[in-house]
């Protein structure tokens, strides 16, 4: 098949990657791709958010298939467009990828389709929202109705974080337009773990279970991330629990969608959060009841979930996007490989606040003999590899145990080096303190 990635993240070389792995080969092209999807696809040089460029290229190229990796440019309508050439797009429509785009929305869906979350209300006006807050105890979240880079939310710990925030947000106008709008929500407690579904607008066929590391610092403190590290399969996630997360919450949002007209094609991930005897942290049990409890939806592949999860994807993947693209997606088609996997993030340091960019980095063949080295933010200049972003390399280990694919990882992770890289040393740390 003839098939453009969208996007230059980890998330995307894992996507061309695993392309690359299929029995049939493929004709993978990435726009714009970076460093590391070099070695799998070709690089296009259209931004991911150029959705006239991409529409006028699969326009000219006829690729059999787009799979979209980022948000924005499922919020601008890339699949809307693509849909009107007749080019299969993997990845909601733009009325889809609402879920992510507002929080409001996915809320308006759970609530409608009786899907667990955290009890939460909306407000546009600061005085409003600061004299609902006391009815929500501490801590409690609040957040941006839009999209805001993952900067959008604020779990304040006192009552005064949480007046400054709103404020922040409706006032200041911290996030512009995504945060003319806020959420109070109910703080949920427990232990969080991600579920990446593929939906063909009426079925959906789950991704083995990750767990993501959003914090800066091991032991998760410090402030939020895109994500540090993830590892598959989350032992919080039982074969039990997996089965009830498909039936009470990906499928009645998938329905709920259908009946408001909206066929939703793509990855439904669901940020979930855990509260029971098996979860680690337990804590005071959720409002709704349930034991596990929405976060947030998002319309894409997880980053960097995605690097742990798809190389623990066997068969043809290919035909697996182009079966949930076109509406004809079946149990089979989404093959899972026994074992586990790790993935590291090495970042410049400094992220997620300032940092340099620019550096060359080394031992990146080294570190690849023994693990898969995906690139996040990499450039290629004169036959070296410099660092261009916040996240540089996603570094995945994998094994017969999450032991094995965890020291696979920061092995892989020992050779490569960079001027003032930084890492977590802890990946996976509550699968190992059960
Ligand atoms: P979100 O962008 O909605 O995923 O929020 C980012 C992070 O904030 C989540 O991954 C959680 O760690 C935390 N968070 C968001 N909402 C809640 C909540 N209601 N209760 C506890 N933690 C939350
Ligand atoms: N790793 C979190 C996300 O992709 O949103």
């Amino acid at each position: 098949m003839k098939i453009l990635v969208v996007g230059s993240g980890g998330r995307e070389h894992a996507i061309a990657w695993r392309l690359a792995q299929d029995p049939q080969e493929h004709e993978i092209y990435c726009a714009p791709g970076n460093a590391g999807t070099l070695d799998v696809a070709t690089n296009v040089d259209i931004g991911a958010e150029d959705v006239g460029l991409i529409a006028e290229w699969a326009e000219n190229e006829k690729p059999d298939l787009v799979v979209v990796g980022p948000e924005a440019p499922l919020v601008k309508g890339l699949v809307d467009r693509l849909e009107e050439i007749g080019i299969p797009a993997f990845g909601p429509v733009a009325a889809g990828a609402k879920m992510e785009g507002s929080k409001r929305f996915a809320k308006e869906i759970m609530e409608a389709a009786g899907v667990p979350t955290g009890k939460a209300e909306t407000f546009t006006d600061a005085d409003a929202a600061k004299a609902a807050l006391p009815g929500y105890g501490l801590p409690v979240v609040i957040k941006a109705d839009g999209l805001a880079a993952g900067k959008g939310v604020i779990v304040a710990e006192t009552l005064e974080q949480a007046r400054a925030a709103v404020d922040d947000m409706l006032v200041g106008n911290r996030f512009g337009a995504a945060g003319a709008e806020v959420l109070i929500e109910e703080f949920l407690h427990g232990e969080e773990c991600s579920i990446l579904a593929m939906v063909d607008g009426e079925n959906a066929v789950l991704l083995p279970s990750s767990q993501d590391h959003k914090r800066i610092f091991d032991g998760d403190k410090g402030p939020n991330t895109g994500g540090m590290g993830a590892y598959s399969p989350a032992p919080v996630v039982t074969a039990d629990k997996l089965a009830m997360i498909k039936e009470k919450i990906i499928m009645p949002v998938v329905r709920e969608l259908k009946k408001r007209g909206i066929v939703y094609r793509g990855i439904l991930y669901a940020g979930l959060m855990v509260n029971d005897e098996n979860s680690n942290p337990r804590g005071p049990a959720a409002k709704s009841g349930s034991s596990v409890n929405v976060v947030e939806f998002n319309a894409r592949f997880g980053d960097p979930e995605t690097e742990a999860v798809l190389p623990r994807i066997g068969g043809d993947f290919a035909k697996a996007l182009l079966h949930a693209a076109t509406g004809c997606l079946k149990d089979e088609d989404i093959v899972v490989k026994d074992g586990c996997a790790a993935t590291v993030i090495v970042s410049s340091g400094g992220y997620p606040g300032d940092y340099e960019k620019g550096k060359e980095i080394s031992g990146l063949d080294a570190a690849g003999a023994g693990a898969t080295v995906f690139h996040c933010g990499t450039k290629e200049s004169g036959g070296r590899i410099l660092t261009s972003g916040g996240r540089v390399l996603s570094v995945t280990g994998t094994g017969a145990t999450l032991r094995e694919a965890v020291d696979k990882a920061y092995d892989a992770v020992g050779k490569i080096s960079f001027e003032k890289m930084f890492f977590r040393r802890d990946i996976a740390h509550r699968a190992f303190e059960r």
